[in-house]
């Protein structure tokens, strides 16, 4: 963390969710909150069903379900991670961003302050470049280039294409004029030293060139294409600060809003290709520059749609890629299609050949790219019992990857069809892998249980493992960068979506208000007491409420989890809970589950008869406590019934006593 906490508590304090969604929707009070329609550009609707409330800073749709603070809005909506979205909030209500002035901070600062400077210095390359592009006589040979590739003015225009000269320093000497320093120039990777102190030449020359620019228009590296012979054919800005190959992809600044709005993308490989179907009306596209896709590009997907047309050339390299991405796609949830050109050697002759139309109709005809994929796998099976176990093993890491189980089981069938083998065989065949591949998973078969939801906490697959490692590194470090954030760096959202009914409602209800947590960790073990004794019996040890029992008793690892969070940020400061919700939403797998039954709007405290209400509320938290405590001692003396029958060491009289004091307390419960 670089920013001081008094800073984020500060921009936290004078942000306000109904300020910056307010820009995108109409929001009308209602309640105690705010509805409007959704903002989201993938949630097309006519009637209003997106709730926020001022209160609590965080919205909710109860149509697609979003839901967040305003930290995801910001990041959702318009791409920025904590830091960006931090300043953001902090210029809009005059908050001064604090300098630092220990090391740490200094290094932060300054990697900021580098990052500043080489997207600054990359956008007056860019306007260069155009410029060049622009002067560049009606007959000079890069002109005639783009007349061939049939690039019209508006398409350079819009991707903002430009030529880099052939000299051998004529940017560098565009950049000293502006002031830059040519040491930032090369860590920018617009120029190279030449030997031993003898100045510095431009990296692209002679090239036509397509800056690589983010969705919110930074531009990030560029792209360059030789227009004669030569080699390489592209060069590219290797890594630098402010750009990965394996996390962007080319076009987005263009197409995004049509892949909101179709939600659906098409992945093609190269520059050429996304320039083209564009041009010729094809826009919901996005390039992967050549390289296969990585957890990161599908991440990416995510964030503006579940549909992927995957649209590699017809080549080899172009198979092995799609092949690649198969698993990757459909581990982040996604449902890729894909389709393999056959007439053409890639989608840019494609579409120049045969037109728009054509290449619709492929794309709409195209098949799930797992089929594309297998039928390739399976063009010279003969249903040997060897291409069988072969065939198989080739798909089960496709099979382990696949997230949504509904899709895994019809893949499957289909499958066994298609392979001529029996659904045992098959699925034996397929966990075979599993077993394998995921030891380190296996719990005992008693904490079965548990441990499921101990593998949701601290997974330890490989594609979740790299998907946080892909969160932290250069281009996204929101997340290590909040001291406040109580949760730490979880590898893995809180699974609560498989939590039972009622330990739910207790997680909803105590979630409601600072009154409801607090009459749980405060007041909840006086009050359980004098009420479950009313003959003035010493309550049995079960019986003993308090906040740490309630916990205890608590089976779902993931509930139990965000109320241990909640309790420390709790004693760490009363005000600091106010901020817990909108913090955990971000953290758990389903927070439009913390909605549920309950009206955000009428979730922030009601100023009049709130009396009323507090009795109220908390009558239907003892009442939740009460079924908990059921059930947990309904699971105890289960157990212990089971343990005490198949007692081979013969008759335990304490163990017999425990149990008799269970079924006491189970019907001192039931009263
Ligand atoms: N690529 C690259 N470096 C190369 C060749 C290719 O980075 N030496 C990347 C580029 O992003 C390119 C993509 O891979 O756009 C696809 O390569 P290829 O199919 O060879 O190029 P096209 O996009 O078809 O380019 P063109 O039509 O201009 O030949
Ligand atoms: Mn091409």
């Amino acid at each position: 963390m670089r920013y001081p906490p008094e800073f984020i508590d500060k921009v936290q304090e004078a942000a306000s969710l109904l300020d910056i969604i307010s820009q995108y929707t109409q929001l009308k009070p209602s309640g105690a909150g705010f509805m409007g329609r959704c903002p989201f550009p993938d949630h097309q609707e006519k009637t209003a069903s997106f709730s926020m409330s001022e209160a609590k800073q965080v919205y909710h749709c109860f149509g697609c379900k979003k839901s967040g603070n305003i930290f995801t809005f910001l990041r959702d909506y318009n791409g920025m991670n904590f830091p960006e979205a931090l300043e953001y909030l902090a210029d809009r209500h005059g908050i001064v961003i604090p300098v630092a002035n220990d090391g740490k901070q200094d290094q932060y600062a300054q990697s900021q302050d580098v990052k500043k400077q080489v997207l600054k210095m990359n956008k007056i390359a860019s306007d260069f470049f155009k410029e060049t592009l622009k002067r560049s006589s009606l007959d000079s040979p890069i002109k005639q280039y783009i007349s061939k590739r049939k690039l019209t003015p508006e398409t350079i225009e819009e991707f903002h294409i430009g030529y880099s000269s052939s000299e051998w320093d004529r940017l560098s000497l565009h950049l000293q004029k502006n002031n830059f320093s040519m040491p930032l120039a090369d860590e920018a990777k617009l120029v190279k030293a030449r030997k031993e102190g003898q100045g510095y030449f431009d990296l692209f020359r002679d090239r036509l060139m397509f800056p690589i620019i983010s969705p919110s228009g930074e531009v990030l590296a560029f792209g360059g294409r030789i227009h004669d012979q030569g080699e390489p054919k592209y060069l590219n800005s290797p890594e630098t600060v402010v750009f990965s190959k394996s996390k962007v992809l080319y076009g987005l600044a263009q197409t995004a809003k049509y892949i909101r709005s179709e939600d659906c993308v098409i992945i093609v490989e190269g520059y050429m290709d996304l320039v083209s179907l564009y041009q010729a009306g094809l826009k919901n596209v996005a390039a992967s520059m050549g390289t296969a896709l990585t957890a990161e590009h599908a991440k990416l997907i995510k964030r503006m749609t579940n549909n992927v047309v995957v649209l590699f050339d017809g080549d080899e390299a172009g198979q092995m890629a799609a092949e690649r991405s198969l698993s990757i796609l459909l581990s982040q949830g996604l449902y890729p299609r894909g389709l393999v050109l056959v007439d053409a050697k890639d989608p840019d002759e494609y579409v120049n050949k045969f037109g728009l139309a054509a290449m619709n109709e492929k794309i709409q005809k195209s098949s799930d790219l797992f089929n594309v994929v297998l039928q390739s796998w399976m063009i010279d099976y003969r249903g040997e019992a060897s291409q069988k176990v072969k065939l198989v093993d080739r798909l089960k890491p496709i099979f382990d990857s696949i997230s949504d189980n509904r899709l895994k089981g019809l893949y499957a069938e289909d499958l066994m069809m298609r392979m001529n083998v029996t659904k045992d065989w098959l699925r034996s065949a397929l966990q075979a892998s599993q077993a394998g591949g995921n030891n380190a998973n296996r719990q005992a078969p008693s904490e079965a249980q548990r441990g499921q939801n101990v593998q949701n906490l601290q997974s330890q697959n490989s594609t979740a493992i790299d998907t946080a490692q892909g969160e932290n590194s250069t281009l996204h470090i929101g997340r290590e960068v909040d001291p406040n954030d109580p949760f730490g760096p979880l590898t893995e959202k809180i699974k609560i979506s498989d939590a039972n009914q009622v330990e739910l409602m207790l997680l909803q209800m105590g979630l409601k208000s600072r009154a409801n947590f607090e009459w749980l960790l405060e007041y909840s073990e006086t009050i359980t007491k004098e009420e479950f004794n009313d003959n003035n019996e010493v309550p049995t040890h079960s019986q003993i409420f308090g906040f740490k029992q309630i916990i205890s008793q608590i089976n779902h690892l993931g509930v139990r989890k965000i109320f241990e969070i909640g309790e420390q940020v709790y004693r760490q400061g009363v005000n600091k809970f106010d901020k817990f919700f909108t913090l955990l939403i971000d953290k758990i797998d389903k927070p439009e589950m913390l909605f549920q039954n309950s009206n955000l709007g009428a979730a922030a405290a009601s100023p009049h008869n709130q009396e009323f209400d507090v009795e109220k509320e908390q009558k239907y938290l003892f009442d939740l406590i009460k079924k908990i405590q059921q059930n947990f001692i309904k699971a105890q003396s289960k157990k212990m019934a089971s343990d005490i029958k198949s007692d081979k060491q013969g008759f335990d009289v304490d163990k017999l006593k425990e149990f008799v004091e269970l079924q006491k307390s189970r019907l001192s419960l039931k009263k």
